[in-house]
Parts: structure tokens; sequence; C-alpha cells
């Protein structure tokens, strides 16, 4: 490991709350966080563990192609002779550029008192302020960031942790990812983690249900219900990003890491394993689902008459319950013949009209009505009306 004590310290321009400082290491300016002094002193911690989740948070947002702040883990020997490992961050700031925070643009949409909770309409505001100075489309690559945040466990992306870089103040871009140091449980302590390691219904409690920093109808929101029932953007982002995540890959940069303790190494897998097993993977999901939904749905504006509007509203309701459309097919050829007096052959025909695999298969209806006749009950329905039907014809 680099020891980055007898590099030059630079004065430093970094705000923020963990302890800090700037140097200069091989051409470049780097900040540099320590572990965190104040919440040491009220967790009772004797290690803080910020500067670790800093580096992998931000190696993982690296591995999905996120554009992200560089960073590398240093030990560090203290003025008072205490050595500690801290995360040095390459400063992303171009000669002449300049960070504006998303709180600084939200000074001109938000009230000043809600600039700490924003509202989720407010980030929609900041992202309208800033569109006609933008060559991107940086909401994107927020919701990107999002996605990867729910996954990093991150409660700490508030407006003052993302933002824009510009030389000019016209021209804007969205800054690579930067603070990460509150995801990944940097704030549990080991007899915490040894709690949720035993009991998996604690642990699945802790960090399953981590909130993001805005508030959606005036509460605040997890990143589960976000997820789950995703803004436009989002369902973007869940697509293109879930798929990519490769736990392996995660598994073993922290397995990388021996100066982490072997619990907190399998605390951390095992909670961003929960949260891509139990959020991420089943968001992903309900959004295929509901998409091959919307591709198979029959439209309901055409004018239909009794026995079709019966088969359509049938069919596009077994949709939402069944993945294979034959089911859905039958259930619906079922509900029209148990609740009008409609006959085989009828059913049959709403098939070819309404249904594309009909239309590319026309042994398609036949094969369905087979199979609504395994069921008795429906047979004897059937039996005379079909009979009837078979006299009118004179066959
Ligand atoms: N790699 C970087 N390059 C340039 N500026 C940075 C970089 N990382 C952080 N900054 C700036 O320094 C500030 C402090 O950094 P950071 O947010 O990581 O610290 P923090 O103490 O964890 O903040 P918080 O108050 O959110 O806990 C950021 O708000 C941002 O303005
Ligand atoms: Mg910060």
């Amino acid at each position: 490991m680099i020891d980055i004590t007898n590099c030059e310290q630079l004065i430093s321009d970094f705000e923020g709350s963990e302890r800090k400082f700037a140097i200069y290491y091989n051409g470049s300016t780097y900040m540099v966080k320590e572990p965190d002094p104040i919440r040491e002193k009220n967790n009772k911690l004797s290690y803080m563990n910020n500067t670790f989740s800093e580096h992998i948070g931000c190696r993982i947002f690296s591995m999905l192609n996120i554009p992200v702040q560089e960073t590398f883990l240093a030990k560090y020997t203290r003025p008072d002779g205490k050595t500690e490992i801290v995360v040095a961050c390459k400063d992303f700031r171009e000669s002449g550029q300049q960070l504006y925070e998303a709180d600084k643009i939200a000074k001109s949409i938000i009230d000043c008192n809600e600039i700490k909770k924003p509202d989720f309409r407010d980030i929609e505001n900041i992202f309208e302020r800033v569109e006609n100075h933008m060559a991107e489309d940086a909401k994107q690559r927020f919701w990107d960031i999002f996605v990867v945040d729910a996954l990093i466990g991150n409660k700490d992306r508030h407006l003052g942790n993302w933002g824009f870089l510009s030389s000019d103040q016209r021209h804007l871009k969205l800054a690579p990812v930067y603070d990460c140091g509150s995801s990944l449980g940097a704030l549990v302590d080991e007899k915490q983690i040894q709690i949720c390691l035993d009991k998996p219904g604690i642990m699945s409690n802790m960090e399953l249900n981590i909130m993001t920093r805005f508030k959606i109808g005036g509460k605040l929101t997890t990143y589960r219900d976000m997820l789950l029932t995703p803004p436009y953007q989002l369902k973007i982002s869940i697509k293109n990003i879930v798929p990519k995540i490769k736990l392996e890959e995660i598994n073993k940069l922290v397995d990388s890491i021996q100066e982490l303790s072997n619990n907190r190494r399998k605390f951390i897998k095992q909670s961003i394993a929960m949260r891509y097993e139990k959020i991420l993977v089943p968001a992903l999901r309900k959004i295929h689902k509901q998409e091959k939904i919307a591709e198979h749905r029959i439209s309901t504006t055409k004018p239909y008459n009794r026995y079709e509007t019966t088969f359509v509203t049938a069919y596009n309701k077994a949709l939402q319950k069944y993945n294979d459309l034959e089911l859905v097919a039958i259930k619906a050829s079922k509900d029209v013949i148990k609740n009008t007096r409609c006959d085989s052959a009828k059913v049959m025909s709403i098939m070819y009209d309404l249904l594309p695999q009909a239309k590319a298969d026309d042994t398609y209806p036949i094969k369905i009505i087979q199979k609504v006749k395994e069921d008795p009950v429906i047979v004897k329905q059937l039996a005379q009306r079909d009979k009837s039907k078979e006299q009118d014809l004179g066959l």
C-alpha cells in the first residue's frame, strides 16, 4: 500500500463534513479523506470505514462504466504519530474548471430550508434549469448513478454530493461521481456486523430499506420504493445498469482489501448481494413483465361486439397474471364461454380476428379450443350451443 505521509501537501479548497486535506501526487492533485473522527466519537468506533466505502463504492461505479473520481487507499501517519488508512481521490476538475454542486443550482429553485431534503420534482427542476447549458442527457446519467447508489446502499447522495462542471458558467457537464463514503455500511460497527451475519432478518431490515435523500409526496422515500415504481428515465437506467452488474467481480474487489476484517468483508458482500437480488433484479423483472403486457395487450379503443369485449377484457387481465400467452388465450376463451352464449366457432373467430398469434398460425385457435375443452364444465356448456349451431348449418 502506498504511503502518502511525505507527499507535498497543498492548500485545500475541498469542503464537506469529513476530515480531509489535499496532496500533490504523481503530477496531480488529490483530496485525501481520513477516517471520520466526528462520527467515530458518536458511534464509539475505534476506526471508521468511510474511507473503504469511498474506495469500494467508486470502483463499483467504474466497473459499470459510469464516470467517477479515481481513488486509491493509502497509509498516512498523522502529525500526532497515529497511522491510519486514508482514501486519496483525484481532483477531477481540469484547469480553470469549477464544480457547481446541485445545491448551488437549486438555490434559485428550492426554498433554502428544503435544500437538505428536496422533493423529487425539485431534482427534475434542477435538470430543467441546466438543460440548455448541456450537450449530454445528464438526467439519464443521474438515474444510472441512482441505480448504483441503490446497490451500494448510499445514504448520503444529497444535493451537495453530485454536481456539474464548467469552465465558463455557460457550458456544463455532469461531474464524475464523488462522495460514496456513506455507503456499504460505513457506520455499522463490528458488533452490529456480527449480529447481522448471525440474523439475516436484522441484516435485511437494515440493508434493504435504505433511504434516498429526496421526498415524494412530502415523505422521504427508499431506494426500494423508487426502483419498484420507477419514473420513466429510472426505468431506462434499471434496464441499462442491472444486467451489467457482476457480483463475482465485486466480491473479488472486496476480498482484495485485506485491511478490512473478515466479518466486514462478508457483510459488504452479503448486503450488496441482498440488494441486488431483492431489489434490483425484481425491479428489472417487473419492467420486463410490464413491457410484455404492453406488447401483447389488445387495444380496447376499437368498437367490439359483446363477445369480443368480454374476450378482450379477460385477455388483458390474464396478461397480468400469466407469462405464457397460450394460458392467457385459454383463460380469455373460457371467460367468454362462461359469461356469454358464445359457441366454439365464435370463440375461434374472435381469436382469428384479434390475436396476432392466430394471424401468424391459423391452427392456433384450434389448439386453444382443444385445451379449453379439457375442462368438463366448459364441455357441458358448449355441447348444447355447438349442437344447435350445427343444426342451423344443416350439418
Ligand atoms: N474528486 C474530487 N474532485 C474535485 N472536487 C471534489 C472531489 N471530491 C469531492 N470534491 C468536492 O469536495 C467536497 C467534499 O468532498 P466529499 O463530499 O467527498 O466530502 P464529505 O466530507 O464526505 O462530504 P459530506 O459533507 O457530504 O459528508 C465535495 O462536496 C465537492 O465539492
Ligand atoms: Mg460530501
